[in-house]
C-alpha cells in the first residue's frame, strides 16, 4: 500500500468520446487515496459512460489494488489463469499470456473474440481496472460496447421477445489457444458453466442491457439448436455496431475502468501481426447475481461463485 494516502481535494473533468459509450477523466491523480467526493463522481461516469479512462496514472501494483479497493472488494485475479507472484489480486495480461495459476502450464494466444469478463461465473465480476504498462506505438487498441444502448435500439417486438430469454454462458479454452498438458487439465478442472438472462437489470441504474457476451453465450435455452444459432448470431451483431462501441489507444501510464454489467469488449489481435510487446494488469471486482426483468437470477450449473480475493485460501 502506497505510504501517504493522503485526500485529494481537485474535482474531475469528465470528457465524453463518443455519443454512447466512453469517456475520459482528468483533472485526479490515482496514486493518492480519494476523497468521498472523487470516489462518487468516478462512479457517477462510469453508471454513465460505462467505462472511463486516465492518462499519466503511474501506478505500482500496490497503488492499482488500492485504488480498485475504493470501489469495491476485489476477486482473485483470475479464475482459471491465476495472478501475479506475491500479488493475488493483480490478473497479468501480457502478449502471450500465462496461465500462472498452474505450475508448468503456458497458455499462448489466449485471445478471446467480444466478452464480458468471467459471464461463465454466477455473479461475474461487476467492474474491471486494466493499466497498460508496456504498449506498442501503434496498434493494440481496445474496444468496448454499450450493451444498454443496444437493448434499447432493438426493436418493441425483439424487445419483448429478449426480455423472457435466458442463455447458457459456459467457460472453455479460447478458439486458437494453444498449452501445455497441465493447463489443459487445471482448465478442465474448472469448468464454468451459468444460465444467465439475456437482458439483465442494471442493479444500480434499473437500466436493461443486452447480456450477450458472445465469447462465453453458448445457447439460448428452450429454443432448437438452429433458432439459438440464428438469433445469437443477429444479437451479437446488433451489439457490436460500431455506433455503439469506443475504441481506445493506450499509452503507458493508461487506466481503463468499465462496468462489467453494462458492457462486453473486444481485445486486439492486431499485435500478433507486430513484433512489439505488450503487458497490461488487471483487477476486477466483485459482483452480484444478475437478475433479468421477470426477477429470475441467474442459476450456477457448475463451478463457483467468484469470491473475494481476500476470503480464498490461495493455492
Ligand atoms: C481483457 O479482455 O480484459 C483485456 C483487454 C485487452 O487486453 O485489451
Amino acid at each position: 500500500m502506497s505510504a501517504a494516502l493522503s485526500a485529494a481535494t481537485a474535482s474531475l473533468q469528465v470528457a465524453p468520446l463518443s455519443a454512447h459509450i466512453g469517456a475520459e477523466i482528468h483533472g485526479v491523480d490515482l496514486t493518492q487515496k480519494l476523497s468521498a467526493q472523487q470516489v462518487a463522481e468516478i462512479r457517477a461516469a462510469l453508471l454513465k459512460w460505462r467505462v472511463v479512462f486516465f492518462r499519466e496514472q503511474f501506478l505500482t501494483h500496490e497503488q492499482h489494488v488500492a485504488f480498485s479497493a475504493q470501489f469495491g472488494e476485489l476477486t482473485l485475479g483470475h479464475p482459471v489463469f491465476g495472478h501475479v507472484d506475491g500479488y493475488p489480486q493483480i490478473y497479468s495480461i501480457s502478449k502471450f499470456r500465462k496461465a500462472t495459476r498452474f505450475e508448468g502450464a503456458t497458455l499462448l494466444r489466449p485471445w478471446t473474440g467480444w466478452h464480458t469478463d468471467v459471464t461463465a461465473a454466477v455473479n461475474p465480476p461487476y467492474a474491471s481496472i486494466l493499466r497498460g504498462v508496456t504498449i506498442p506505438p501503434f496498434g493494440g487498441d481496445t474496444q468496448w460496447t454499450n450493451l444498454v444502448i443496444a437493448y434499447d435500439k432493438l426493436s418493441e417486438p425483439l424487445r419483448a421477445f429478449v426480455d423472457g430469454l435466458r442463455g447458457v454462458h459456459r467457460f472453455t479454452p479460447p478458439a486458437g489457444a494453444s498449452g501445455t498438458e497441465a493447463f489443459v487439465q487445471a482448465v478442465s478442472q474448472r469448468t464454468l458453466v451459468t444460465e444467465h438472462p439475456l437482458v439483465r437489470v442494471h442493479p444500480e441504474t434499473g437500466e436493461r442491457a443486452l447480456y450477450v457476451s458472445p465469447s462465453f453465450l453458448k445457447h439460448i435455452v428452450g429454443v432448437t439448436p438452429r433458432e439459438s444459432q440464428a438469433l445469437l448470431e443477429l444479437l451479437w451483431e446488433h451489439v457490436t455496431r460500431p455506433e455503439f462501441t469506443v475504441r481506445f489507444k493506450w499509452e503507458p501510464g493508461s487506466i481503463a475502468f468499465w462496468d462489467n454489467r453494462a458492457t462486453a469488449h473486444l481485445a486486439p489481435t492486431d499485435i500478433f501481426d507486430l513484433d512489439f510487446d505488450r503487458q497490461l494488469y488487471r483487477t476486477t471486482l466483485v459482483g452480484d447475481v444478475p437478475v433479468g426483468p421477470d426477477g429470475r437470477a441467474s442459476i450456477s450449473l457448475e463451478g463457483s461463485p467468484v469470491g473475494a480475493a481476500a476470503a480464498i485460501a490461495l493455492n
